[in-house]
């Protein structure tokens, strides 16, 4: 039996604004390890796209002055070039206007309808259109002046009086939590995991899943005055993109830590009610802070990637956002740290090393090594290829940075070997040797550029290309360099600087 494709989703994203560094955290992290499962070999889908119902889009759309539809078109799209412009190889991008998701959401109400676990009741109380929520009284905050604000936004609540239909979510706590039990990697991290399983222990309370008051949405079948709650919508997304094909169920969906509960709670009962499979993992990850401060729109400091890219290119961009904190921690983005990094950790411990390499080989060999020299036990492409293993188990965890981690101490290994053994002094001594050095760097450092190209897939391959793997992305694996294949398929030479430095 084949397996079926490695399936990773990103949030959805409102389209109410342009994407900023926290929308292009979540998807380059899914983009990532996408890449990294095609490169051993499994094949991967992986899904984002954006979530355009609700009153939150509605507004913005008016106080654009456009259609709607005409208004999400145009946003829509933003998110679509910004990750072209990244370097995301998503394989779909579905947006919740589009007939192939409403039918299936219309699908899955009209099941849950049928099957009781969607009732028509009366709901009052508080509603946060900034997060698209209702919010219990309790979990309310209030102003100096008294006025009700949400938990999470700050921001004053709407009381809502409506007809709506619920989803009896309080019968499925204790599946859930059997789930969650008999799973021990369906959530995580598992700092996060705990504060769910809390939550859930606490008892559930049925939610209201329609509205009568906004228009922006789909249809409840049957009861045209309702549409469906955009969260309730918005989940379905996962599913829908995966119909007619054997994605389903997704292996990850990665979200942020603000929006964990409606997916490690609310999607998964909806589906237990609608007797689908779960998904295998749920991850959140933390969020980043700009200097210090939150991104908000009073503070005006929303990065803008295209900014920074301009500046630093895109690759780097990608790797700082992965290396600087542990994927599930919060972390600050600044200038000064994507410099010093830049500087110390792509510009000279990676860029210098593979310019010194390809430099020598060039300078020394004529650009040719040698066709399969006798090796030494001090050989070291051996020590490093084993740490592929090492690596894999990272990003199966999604731990990013621990696998950037051991990546950068086998650079900074081959760095001292380059050092310690000075072909260039070889090179006037013992030809032999001299050989013998740059033959295992060369074949060190094309593992090295295999395991980043799922991180920064231009410059692996400018990488390959130096060391003279002609055919990108035919990647070497530990395997292949051990099996003495494609040793050195083309001339080794030296490339244009990797990462010029900045002052
Ligand atoms: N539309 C919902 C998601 C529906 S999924 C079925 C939504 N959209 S959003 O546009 O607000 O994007 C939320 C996601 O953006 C977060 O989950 C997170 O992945 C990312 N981030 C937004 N701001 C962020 C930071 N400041 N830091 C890190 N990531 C953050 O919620």
């Amino acid at each position: 039996m084949t397996m079926k494709p490695y399936y990773i989703t990103t949030p959805i994203y409102y389209i109410n604004a342009a994407p900023h560094i926290g929308h292009a955290y979540t998807t380059i992290a899914a983009d990532v390890l996408a890449r990294w499962q095609r490169s051993r070999g499994r094949e991967a889908f992986m899904l984002t796209g954006t979530d355009e119902h609700g009153q939150k889009i509605e507004d913005a759309a008016k106080a654009a002055g456009k259609h709607t539809i005409d208004f999400c078109d145009a946003t829509s799209a933003l998110f679509r070039d910004l990750w072209k412009h990244l370097d995301v190889r998503h394989d779909d991008y579905i947006r919740t206007t589009e007939k192939r998701h409403e039918d299936k959401v219309q699908e899955l109400f009209a099941l849950l309808l049928k099957n009781g676990d969607v009732y028509k009741g009366k709901y009052e109380g508080l509603y946060d259109v900034v997060s698209e929520s209702f919010v219990k009284e309790s979990d309310a905050i209030k102003s100096p002046k008294g006025i009700l604000l949400g938990p999470d936004s700050g921001k004053p609540l709407q009381t809502l009086s409506e007809e709506t239909y619920f989803f009896k979510l309080s019968k499925y706590g204790p599946a859930l939590l059997e789930h969650y039990k008999a799973n021990p990697g369906f959530l995580a991290p598992s700092h996060r995991a705990s504060e769910i399983l809390r939550f859930v222990e606490g008892g559930l309370e049925d939610i209201s899943v329609s509205r009568t008051k906004v228009k922006w949405g789909v249809p409840v079948p049957g009861d045209p005055d309702h549409t469906v709650y955009v969260w309730f919508d918005a989940l379905i997304n996962y599913w829908s993109a995966a119909a007619g094909t054997t994605l389903w169920p997704a292996d990850v969906h990665i979200v942020g830590k603000e929006i964990f509960r409606f997916h490690a709670v609310i999607w998964p009962a909806m589906l237990m009610a609608a007797g689908l499979p779960l998904p295998k993992k749920v991850f959140a990850h933390g969020w980043w802070t700009v200097e210090g401060k939150k991104m908000s729109k009073s503070a005006g400091n929303f990065v803008d990637p295209y900014e920074i890219t301009l500046e630093f290119g895109v690759d780097a961009f990608r790797y700082f956002l992965l290396r600087e904190m542990p994927f599930g921690n919060d972390g600050d983005f600044s200038k000064a740290s994507l410099t010093k990094r830049y500087n110390a950790e792509l510009a000279n411990d990676l860029g210098n090393l593979v310019s010194r390499v390809s430099e020598m080989v060039d300078k020394f060999l004529g650009g040719k090594l040698p066709v399969k020299p006798e090796l030494t036990p001090d050989f070291r492409t051996t020590a490093v290829a084993r740490r592929t293993p090492d690596i894999a188990a990272k990003m199966e965890a999604l731990d990013f940075s621990g696998a950037l981690d051991i990546i950068w101490e086998v650079v900074r290994d081959l760095n001292a070997l380059v050092n310690e053994k000075a072909p260039w002094k070889l090179a006037k001594t013992d030809m032999k040797a001299c050989e013998l050095v740059l033959f295992d760097l060369v074949c060190s450092l094309r593992l090295v550029g295999g395991w980043l190209d799922p991180f920064m897939p231009a410059t692996a391959a400018k990488i390959q290309m130096q060391l003279g793997v002609r055919h990108f992305p035919d990647l070497l694996t530990a395997e292949d360099v051990l099996a003495g294949k494609k040793e050195h398929p083309g001339p080794i030479l030296k490339g244009p600087v990797l990462f010029p430095r900045k002052i």
